[in-house]
């Protein structure tokens, strides 16, 4: 167990620089997830804590000891991929054992580690197997059972489970969060997949372009995101955005979407930062733009123009301005397209953004 450091880490490839004065205490125990589309740099964060890749500047400081420059067998540190990298020729038993096979360890020993691992994954029965003979889930349980049977200090998984199917992801997924509750090692975890972000993580890291966003508990970075990028990469369906002006002094002030004819009327304690004569961007999520057939106190009327059918629920567009907001309302709620409703906005679950920089205008609270 382990507590991992990032100290202003830079990594080039040639004149590309792919990760942008890094910043990040994992503490020990803690199960962090990087979170980020295709190319942001989320492996080559992983591949430099295990010491498979040099960074170019900064520091990596492993329970407080500075390790960017120890080879990777050094820092004890296991290492899960995507692809399933398990030995054909070998069995499943012989495929766990084999990182202790330079440890040192007596056959009994050996024995107890691997079946120990075996118990944990539920996997017993398959120890006599071949890969050739597994499903993938099965697979990469094999292979993350031969990355925790040495016990190393700090599990690293990158995208583990994303070769599986929709069905085996979701399974797998309560399996590694169990996992890691029984044996508490200090994980990092890699994926874009956010679903899976928001279920692992104790804390979830969101990266883009070689750039740390935000740090925070899901519910945090789901509910206070500190700006556009994040606001609009968690959360599905994806959190509106819309220019808005805000007018107004003291009580409420006006929000006008889309330079409507109307605003709506929010709280000055709503707005954070943000003072009247602002162009902002309005943050806003489906759930939180609310329908009506008949007038309320300060809703506008508008027309829908897309209606999305989710069995569940349905996701209805409708026009403001020149802004398009996606409403989340009961199946069937708006029969069709071009029909009349009365839109109006939870001001408590509104967030804005300087349009310029996109930082979140949140007070501090
Ligand atoms: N060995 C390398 N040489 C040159 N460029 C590289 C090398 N490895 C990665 N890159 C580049 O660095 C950037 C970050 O790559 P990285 O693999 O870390 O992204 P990622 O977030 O893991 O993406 P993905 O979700 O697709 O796996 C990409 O633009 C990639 O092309
Ligand atoms: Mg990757």
């Amino acid at each position: 167990m382990a507590q991992i450091e990032l100290r202003n880490v830079q990594k080039f490839f040639g004149a590309v620089q792919v990760i942008k004065d890094m910043n990040l205490t994992i503490e020990d125990g803690e199960f962090v997830v990087m979170l980020g589309q295709s190319g942001c740099g989320k492996t080559t964060t992983l591949r430099a804590i295990a010491g498979l890749e040099t960074v170019t500047s900064g520091e990596i400081l492993i329970d407080g000891k500075e390790v960017q420059n120890e080879k990777a067998a050094d820092r004890d540190i296991a290492f899960v991929f995507q692809s399933f990298s398990l030995y054909p020729h070998m069995t499943v038993y012989e495929n766990i054992a084999f990182p202790l096979r330079a440890v040192g360890m007596s056959n009994s020993e050996r024995d107890k580690a691997v079946k120990e691992v075996a118990e944990i994954l539920r996997i017993p029965n398959l120890l006599k197997r071949r890969p050739s003979a597994l499903s993938g889930g099965d697979m990469q349980r094999v292979a993350i059972g031969r990355a925790l049977v040495r016990r190393p200090k700090a599990l690293l998984m990158d995208e583990p489970i994303g070769a599986l199917d929709a069905k085996l992801r979701e399974e797998m997924r309560a399996e590694i969060k169990r996992l890691h509750i029984s044996r508490g090692s200090t994980s990092v975890y890699v994926t874009h997949d956010q679903i899976e972000a928001m279920s692992l993580a104790d804390r979830i890291v969101i990266m883009h372009d070689g750039v740390l966003q935000q740090i925070g508990a899901p519910e945090e970075v789901y509910l206070k995101p500190a700006n556009l990028f994040v606001a609009q990469f968690v959360g599905s369906p994806v959190m509106n955005v819309a220019d808005v002006s805000v007018s107004g002094n003291g009580g409420d002030v006006s929000v006008v979407v889309g330079k409507a004819d109307a605003g709506f009327a929010f709280p000055q304690s709503t707005l954070g930062n943000a003072k009247a004569g602002h162009e902002l961007s309005l943050g806003i999520r489906p759930e939180a733009v609310l329908l009506s057939h008949d007038k309320s106190d300060g809703a506008i009327e508008v027309k829908s123009t897309n209606i999305e059918p989710l069995g569940s629920h349905d996701i209805v567009d409708v026009q403001i301005g020149s802004e398009v907001l996606r409403a989340r309302t009961e199946s069937g709620f708006v029969s069709g397209e071009g029909q009349t409703v009365w839109v109006n906005l939870d001001p408590t679950q509104a967030h804005f953004f300087d349009r310029a920089s996109g930082l979140s205008l949140r007070g501090h609270e």
